[in-house]
């Protein structure tokens, strides 16, 4: 049986805004578990340590956010293949004393792109734009989903290139041709259109325009932000005068979210209702 004082917490700077404790109180109803979930606030620089105070009051394991999820790759003693492959991790817990660490952010993608949206990805032509902690995170499963095509490209592209050379070894046995480019020289390669464009930039979060081309969506492709709320509408709405489809981040965090609390507790969680109950929540006009 469970215990009740399994405590589980969500670290980040900044992390008032996280949904997370909202998603694992979902999850833990609905699995009949008793746990606790918090948020916790850790100082740039001073995540090994703040873990460490964490873990000797009883944490059994945590999510990690921005901009920790480095910090918590380099500090876990044995890391999953996602999380190896991303170099960073969202996931961290004690097994028999050892510090493990997955990153189910790419899996989340993925789960929502193909359940919550139905679409198939096998075969698909890919667009990610971003090589930071988020792109690095969503490429493995994404090559794992069937993709016959990934192109990754950055604003800085060296960044691409390392990020696409470790993956290269999955992408051939996976029959994935992925390669990388510079966001500069992207929209002079005279791309034919992408079924799937996702943008894992940070350019979103200061409410910055990527300059893009037109040509990189067609109709019926599907455009994706990882951010939600105010953050991903400047790509979607730019994308939405270009193809049918667009998709913010949302399902992407209640996926990753289900993922964690799989990895924890043994049961993946039904998402469906909480993805519809927290997108109500979510684009409820603010009084
Ligand atoms: P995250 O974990 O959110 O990915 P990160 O590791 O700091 O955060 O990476 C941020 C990503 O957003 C990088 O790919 C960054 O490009 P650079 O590698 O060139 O820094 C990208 N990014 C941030 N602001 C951008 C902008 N205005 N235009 C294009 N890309 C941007």
């Amino acid at each position: 049986m469970p215990n009740a004082a399994d405590h589980y917490t969500v670290i980040g700077n900044p992390i008032a805004h996280s949904r997370s404790p909202w998603l694992h109180a979902k999850f833990a109803a609905q699995t009949q578990q008793a746990m606790r979930y918090d948020r916790s606030l850790l100082e740039i620089g001073n995540f090994a340590s703040g873990l460490a105070q964490l873990r000797a009051n009883g944490l059994q394991g945590c999510n990690v956010t921005v901009p920790f999820k480095i910090d918590a790759f380099a500090l876990a003693q044995w890391h999953s293949p996602a999380a190896s492959l991303a170099q960073a991790c969202n996931t961290l817990w004690w097994d028999a004393g050892v510090l493990k660490a997955d990153n189910t952010d790419g899996v989340g993608l993925v789960r929502d792109i193909t359940h919550n949206a139905g679409f198939k990805l096998q075969g698909k032509r890919i667009l990610v734009i971003g090589a930071g902690g988020a792109g690095a995170g969503i490429l493995g499963p994404l090559i794992d989903a069937g993709c016959a095509h990934i192109l990754l490209t950055n604003r800085t592209p060296i960044k691409a290139t390392e990020v696409a050379n470790r993956h290269a070894t999955l992408a051939l046995a996976c029959g994935c041709e992925l390669s990388a480019c510079g966001l500069d020289d992207l929209n002079g390669l005279g791309q034919q259109a992408f079924d799937v464009v996702i943008n894992a930039s940070a350019a979103s979060l200061g409410g910055q325009h990527i300059h893009l081309s037109d040509a990189l969506l067609a109709p019926h492709s599907l455009a994706i932000d990882l951010m939600y709320g105010q953050s991903s509408r400047v790509f979607l709405d730019w994308a939405a005068e270009r193809c049918s489809q667009t998709r913010d981040g949302l399902g992407m965090l209640v996926e990753q979210a289900a993922q964690s609390f799989a990895i924890w507790r043994g049961s993946l969680p039904h998402t469906d209702n909480v993805l519809r109950e927290l997108r109500a929540i979510v684009d409820a006009p603010t009084p």
